[in-house]
């Protein structure tokens, strides 16, 4: 398994275009509620939308994308929305896989899926299995995960691995995180207009570049994307150091 560098510990190289971005993907009811449609209208319209981020980031150059589709906080919706998010997944995943596994996208799943359906478990893990040696990008979907759940997980495995250990590292504990497969994320985005993490990826978010936009996830579209990429290539991102540092650091390794 690849390690990567840890944005507390090292310094990574970074580029004018995100290597991960990691998405809240967020406004599916609102959108359906707009055009007065129930809101589970707005859910099926935002699986469209994932399929054009996809194409987007495959031709920005883009390795990593993760997905929050599920939050363990989202069993509090009423029992039928949850019932719909269950069988449009399960949909996702009969049709889309082939899809994925052709464009050469290597397939995961983080969270905890022991209280989903044995068979999209099935479904999930064979996916998994098809498209692990894929390599074009790497795509995550966060069902039924929470970020407190993902470090406590990681803990308790770590402890398991390396029992009575006087002192753990940090590569100790992100080795078992459920995104031990990918980098820190880049750039992180939030679309219908809420500024909050929910319990996403609370580790990994310890230096990544936020941005927060109105429109609804169904409506966030190739040019809504491109006005993120801008943002991000905008910005300086210091890891601690000043700004004339940063400056310095890139004149002797011009990065891509
Ligand atoms: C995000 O859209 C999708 C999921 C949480 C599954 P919402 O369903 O939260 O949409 P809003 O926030 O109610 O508009
Ligand atoms: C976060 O969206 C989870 C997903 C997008 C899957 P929510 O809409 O559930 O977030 P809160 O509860 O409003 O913070
Ligand atoms: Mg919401």
């Amino acid at each position: 398994m690849a390690l990567f560098t840890s944005t507390s510990q090292g310094i990574p190289e970074t580029g004018q275009i995100p290597r991960h971005i990691a998405i809240i993907m967020d406004g599916n009811g609102r959108w359906a509620r707009q055009r007065m449609l129930p809101r589970v209208a707005g859910h099926r319209r935002g699986v469209e939308a994932v399929r054009n981020v996809l194409r987007t980031c495959i031709q920005r150059g883009v390795e990593y994308v993760t997905l929050f589709a599920f939050s363990s906080e989202n069993w509090r919706r009423p029992p039928e929305e949850v019932r719909f998010l269950m069988k449009l997944f399960r949909r996702a995943l009969l049709q889309e896989v082939r899809r994925l596994h052709e464009n050469n996208i290597r397939f995961r799943v983080i969270g905890d899926l022991s209280r989903f359906d044995p068979e999209i478990v099935r479904l999930v893990r064979e996916a998994e299995e098809l498209t692990a040696s894929n390599t074009r990008l790497t795509l995550s979907i966060a069902a039924n995960y929470g970020g407190r759940w993902d470090i406590l997980e990681a803990v308790n495995k770590m402890l398991a691995a390396q029992p009575g250990k006087a002192h753990y590292s940090e590569e100790d504990l992100t080795a078992q995180l459920a995104l031990a497969h990918t980098p820190e994320p880049d750039l992180f985005i939030r679309t219908g207009g809420e500024k909050r993490i929910s319990n996403f990826l609370l580790w990994q978010l310890a230096y990544t570049e936020l941005y927060f936009t109105d429109t609804l996830w169904p409506d966030f579209d190739e040019a809504a994307l491109e006005a993120a990429l801008a943002s991000y290539g905008a910005r300086e991102r210091r890891f601690g150091r000043t700004s004339e540092q940063v400056q310095q650091a890139a004149q002797q390794t011009p990065s891509a």
